[in-house]
């Protein structure tokens, strides 16, 4: 009998890796025209449903014989155990020497979960609580400013995971949102943003959430120093800050040290990634927003899928498949990128917030034992409502050079939108998936030019721009519809998708060094702009930039 590979062989030397690159050289000969033509079945075969979510992969270039290797490939690199790991509170995060537990957040019931040992529900239900009683009370109007008035205006200070995750459920859920409550995100330390949100709020009538799991993010707290201080000067009392600043935290000290009292502290743990966050207390401003009830909704269906990925065997696994079918298209076709392409305009934040998650977590090329990849990791993730996105982009996915697998998202219900509108959008959506699969052969070209009256000459000289080689690989994921449940569900898809990919890249997920070093180097230019410190040995081109940088604005100065 054959002797199992060890998850520590290296990717490349895994039987079923071999045997996908001599399937590929067959594979990338077929078109998807054919497959279809082939097998009235593969719609249906290759298509998963759970928890009101419907994934059609059979617009892939894949057969039967293609997910049996690629399956065997996850097998072989122990995803499984990988898995197990995960949902057992492990310190998979090794770099960090942490776990990666935000499965533990939405998790519902009384099973407990183990971090070294201690269950960490009871304080997930704590915060959950604490969070409740707050956005309860903010929502009905029992907590009021310093004036006595109710709160109008939400600012989430913060910046990455502490940003993008509520940011794209708030957009994604508007429909469910309080009436009274605006809410604004102010992210980015070029004051532009800051003093906008800030010119459209009235102090008493505002809270501000500063949100950072470090709370030493230079970003964060210089916005948060900033709105704090134009808040000061307007309302002229210390003892006003509790009714207008909390902050969500690892970091107890830096909060309080900021000035920001502890009782209004919302606090996580190590064990929560930033970028997968949204579902501990930096999902603060999804529950004002949105209230307890709908950001339940949302855990419920995280935790609903979080048990799909647990418990499905692979082959109806949706994170798994969705991540074999990732590793096809960037290990075999070389796909450098991967297009998100949302037909909702409610999830147009979707796509920079799985930018962040999939190119944070899989944007490395270390092995998990200190071996350089002699492979390609995360694809670039890139992309915008799908409708726009046919006015502009897809032009390059149409006709051009690059293959770029592409992830259509829209919702069946098109209950809420106005007459006419749903049905012309998810037409769109639907034809797009075709067209990039059929495309349109030299032959069809020429009977429809020819139908519309056009000469033979003319024909022959238009075919080729106007031919489409199809092919295009692309997954449509349906929704039910667009509600809290089904989001909860969709994130978390696409989490554990990353997570799939990641394992099989044999490497860790869960840390970012790479974005490191420029925050080091931007500390010490930034003293040298500041002028408190001679500028140190740069590159030519770098002490070039902040010459011409003290210049102008020494010139400013005098
Ligand atoms: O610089 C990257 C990063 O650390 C992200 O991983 C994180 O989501 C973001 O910055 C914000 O970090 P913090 O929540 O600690 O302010």
């Amino acid at each position: 009998m054959d002797t199992p590979p060890q998850a520590s062989t290296r990717l490349t030397d895994l039987p079923a890796w071999k045997a996908l690159w001599s399937h590929f050289t067959r594979a990338r000969e077929w078109h998807m025209r054919a497959l279809f033509e082939a097998d009235e079945q593969r719609a249906e075969r290759f298509t998963l449903e759970h928890q009101g979510l419907l994934l059609d992969y059979s617009k892939n270039r894949i057969t039967g014989q293609t997910m049996t290797l690629l399956l065997q490939l996850a097998e072989q690199c122990g995803l499984r155990a990988r898995i197990d790991a995960m949902f057992a509170g492990a310190r998979i995060n090794e770099t960090e020497d942490r776990a990666a537990f935000h499965v533990a957040l939405r998790s519902r019931g009384d099973t407990p979960m183990r971090v070294d040992g201690a269950d960490v529900m009871p304080q997930v239900r704590a915060v959950l609580q604490r969070m409740a009683r707050f956005a309860g009370a903010v929502r009905s109007g029992e907590w009021l400013g310093h004036t006595q008035q109710p709160i109008t205006d939400i600012v989430n200070i913060g910046i990455g995971g502490s940003d993008l995750g509520s940011q794209m459920v708030c957009e994604a859920l508007k429909a469910y949102a309080h009436p009274r409550l605006r809410m604004h995100f102010v992210s980015n330390v070029d004051s532009s943003q800051l003093k906008e949100t800030l010119r459209q709020v009235h102090a008493q009538t505002t809270l501000f959430i500063v949100e950072s799991k470090t709370f030493t993010t230079h970003e964060t707290l210089t916005n948060a120093h900033t709105a704090r201080d134009w808040f000061l000067h307007r309302a002229q009392d210390e003892a006003a800050i509790a009714r207008h600043f909390v902050a969500v935290s690892t970091n107890a000290a830096a909060v309080a040290e900021f000035g920001i009292d502890p009782r209004n502290m919302f606090e996580f743990w190590d064990w929560v990634g930033g970028r997968f966050s949204l579902w501990s207390a930096i999902g603060l401003p999804i529950m004002l927003y949105l209230g307890e009830r709908n950001f339940l909704a949302l855990l419920d269906g995280a935790h609903a899928m979080d048990g799909h990925f647990r418990d499905a065997p692979f082959d109806a696994n949706m994170p798994v498949v969705l991540a074999l079918l990732g590793i096809w298209y960037i290990n075999f076709f070389g796909a450098g990128s991967h297009v998100m392409a949302p037909y909702d305009q409610y999830l147009h934040r979707l796509p920079a917030f799985i930018q962040q998650l999939d190119m944070e977590s899989n944007g490395k090329r270390t092995t998990r034992d200190g071996q350089l990849v002699d492979y390609e990791t995360a694809p670039i993730i890139w992309g915008e409502t799908g409708i726009n996105g046919q006015h502009a982009f897809f032009q390059l996915l149409h006709q051009g050079t690059h293959v770029a697998p592409i992830d259509f998202i829209g919702s069946l219900d098109g209950h809420g939108s106005l007459p006419g509108h749903h049905e012309i959008l998810m037409a769109n959506m639907f034809a797009q998936a075709e067209a990039f699969m059929r495309g349109r052969n030299a032959d069809e070209v020429a009977l429809e030019l020819a139908a519309q009256g056009v000469d033979a000459a003319a024909i022959r000289r238009m075919v080729p721009f106007r031919v489409f080689d199809g092919n295009r690989p692309s997954n449509t994921v349906l929704l039910e519809r667009l509600d809290p449940y089904r989001l909860g569900a969709l994130i978390a898809l696409y989490e554990h998708k990353i997570f799939v990919q990641g394992s099989i890249w044999k490497i860790h997920s869960f840390d970012q060094w790479g974005v490191e070093l420029g925050k080091q180097l931007a500390k010490t230019i930034h003293a040298e702009l500041l002028a408190h410190r001679p500028p140190q040995a740069h590159d030519a081109s770098t002490a070039q930039l902040i010459a011409r940088y003290l210049a102008v604005n020494a010139q400013r100065r005098c």
